[in-house]
């Protein structure tokens, strides 16, 4: 069969498999070949196990594997052959020399850069998919365009707004597709191409073109403002604890009012994930580099909030149990960053779990899917921490249960079989407000929820 486009994407990861899957499954007469440095992950996208979990995805890849879409390590070949070009490979936080903590490390979208130029021996559209600090695409339009052959490189700027748990919902349906261009004619000529690809299913309307500038900032501030509604509600917790507010209903009403909305306004125990911190210090790092001290410390602020929540959940658990953790055993309920996913990078239940151990706690800890992850992020503290999967198992004995990550099976437990399984006084502390908290207190918990009066037995 002769196709009608060649796609490739660079990067096989939780944006690069899920996203080509649904091009591959939704436009059977182009060709999609996933590539990656990683043998493992490519073996993995190749077997019924794929890399990574999430809902729907599994069907979506078995109805298109080898027929359209292609996982394959031969990075050399796959460029040559390949005439539209995605990059999604990692952009983390960098962890040395100038800008270490704060600004992205670019090292493994340089090198990428780099082999396209390499293998390269017809035009090409380059696309960032990755999450880049603004002028990026500069960068890369110098690198790739340094070649001696004369071939001729566009770079576009699209980034992804797919959350993980949700990302074939998120595909399938999305609030708006964001294409970055030049706007000179071969760059409007490659973001029509890029239009035609996402128009096989997006309605033309939510496929928003830009300059390309203002495309890659636009992600950085997406997440941003993502995060900052986040900690505004972590922080109104934190007051509601004091004055005998409800965060829920403060939540509900101020989300009633249609200019604010009701989304992303749930108190928890923090955001984590791989993206939000990562992008919101990148986007500091920029704006200090720019001069702007005052917009950087103001997007910090959001940060400040994040790790203070995660802080202030363990301190009153220290303070609801009597001012000492030590030899205590705690079992904590979900350890992915969110539910629906076994991804635990920057989850608040890592941090979370360090502390009670610096307390001297024991901790167990239970997750239906991120078991693995959790067991590399709490590497070292093994004679602390146990890992158990099933939750009625994980928290017998228990003093305090902890749920830090709002998996839906979590709602469903026998909390009378709990109650009685766990040592007594028994604490919980829920951390995603997904209990039913009058229920549990009336069945004999001491119950400490995230920005409302706690429940307690005590005189
Ligand atoms: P990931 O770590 O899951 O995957 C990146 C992949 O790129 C890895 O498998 C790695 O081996 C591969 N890679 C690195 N260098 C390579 C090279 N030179 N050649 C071939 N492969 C190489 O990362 P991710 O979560 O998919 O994120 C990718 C980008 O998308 C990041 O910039 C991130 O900020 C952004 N993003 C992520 C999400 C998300 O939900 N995870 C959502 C939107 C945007
Ligand atoms: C987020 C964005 O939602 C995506 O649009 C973006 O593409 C992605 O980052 C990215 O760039 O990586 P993701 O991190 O997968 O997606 O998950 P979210 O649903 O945004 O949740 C992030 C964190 O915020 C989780 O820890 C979640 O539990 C927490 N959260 C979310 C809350 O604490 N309260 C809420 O009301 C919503």
């Amino acid at each position: 069969m002769t196709f009608e486009k060649h796609i490739l994407c660079i990067g096989a990861g939780y944006v690069g498999g899920p996203t080509m899957a649904m091009i591959a499954c939704r436009c059977p007469r182009y060709r999609v070949t996933v590539v990656d440095v990683n043998r493992e992950k490519i073996d993995q996208w190749n077997s019924d196990e794929l890399p990574i979990y999430e809902p729907g995805l599994d069907e979506i890849v078995r109805a298109v594997r080898g027929k359209n879409l292609f996982f394959s390590t031969d990075i050399p070949k796959a460029i040559e052959e390949n005439d539209i070009i995605f990059v999604s490979v990692n952009t983390p936080t960098k962890n040395y020399g100038v800008g270490a903590g704060m600004a992205a490390d670019l090292q493994f979208w340089e090198k990428t850069a780099r082999e396209i130029l390499k293998y390269s021996k017809s035009p090409k559209i380059v696309i960032e998919k990755s999450t880049l600090p603004v002028k990026t695409a500069l960068a890369m339009e110098r690198i790739l365009n340094s070649n001696h052959h004369g071939i001729a490189f566009d770079v576009l700027s699209n980034p992804e707004f797919l959350a993980e748990g949700t990302a074939v919902r998120d595909l399938t349906s999305p609030d708006r597709v964001l294409i970055g261009s030049e706007e000179t004619e071969r760059g409007l000529r490659a973001r029509d191409i890029l239009v035609e690809i996402y128009a096989n299913w997006v309605p033309r309307e939510r496929i928003l073109t830009s300059n390309i500038w203002s495309s890659e900032l636009s992600k950085l501030v997406s997440n941003a403002f993502l995060a900052q509604r986040i900690s505004s509600i972590n922080a109104i917790s934190a007051l509601c604890e004091k004055t005998d507010a409800d965060i829920t209903e403060v939540s509900r009403a101020v989300g009633t009012d249609s200019r604010i909305g009701p989304k992303f306004l749930n108190s928890s125990v923090g955001f984590g994930g791989s993206c939000f911190k990562k992008d919101i210090l990148n986007l500091v790092y920029l704006c200090r580099h720019y001069g702007l001290n005052e917009v950087a410390d103001y997007w910090e602020g959001v940060l400040k909030i994040n790790d203070y929540q995660q802080d202030r959940f363990v301190l009153t658990m220290i303070d609801a149990m009597f001012n000492t953790l030590s030899g205590k055993k705690i079992c904590v309920w979900g350890f992915a960053f969110k539910a629906d996913t076994g991804d635990t990078r920057e989850s608040p239940a890592i941090r979370i779990t360090k502390r009670l151990v610096e307390e001297n706690a024991l901790v167990i800890v239970s997750d239906p899917k991120a078991l693995k992850n959790a067991r590399a992020d709490l590497c070292g503290l093994e004679d602390r921490v146990s890992f158990v999967e099933d939750p009625m198992e994980a928290v017998k004995g228990c003093h305090a249960l902890c749920v830090l990550t709002e998996w839906d099976l979590y709602r469903h437990q026998d909390f009378e079989a709990v109650y009685a399984s766990m040592a007594k006084p028994s604490f919980l502390f829920d951390g995603r407000n997904i209990l039913d908290h009058g229920k549990c207190f009336r069945i004999g918990f001491n119950v400490y929820p995230i920005g409302k009066p706690p429940m307690t037995h005590f005189q």
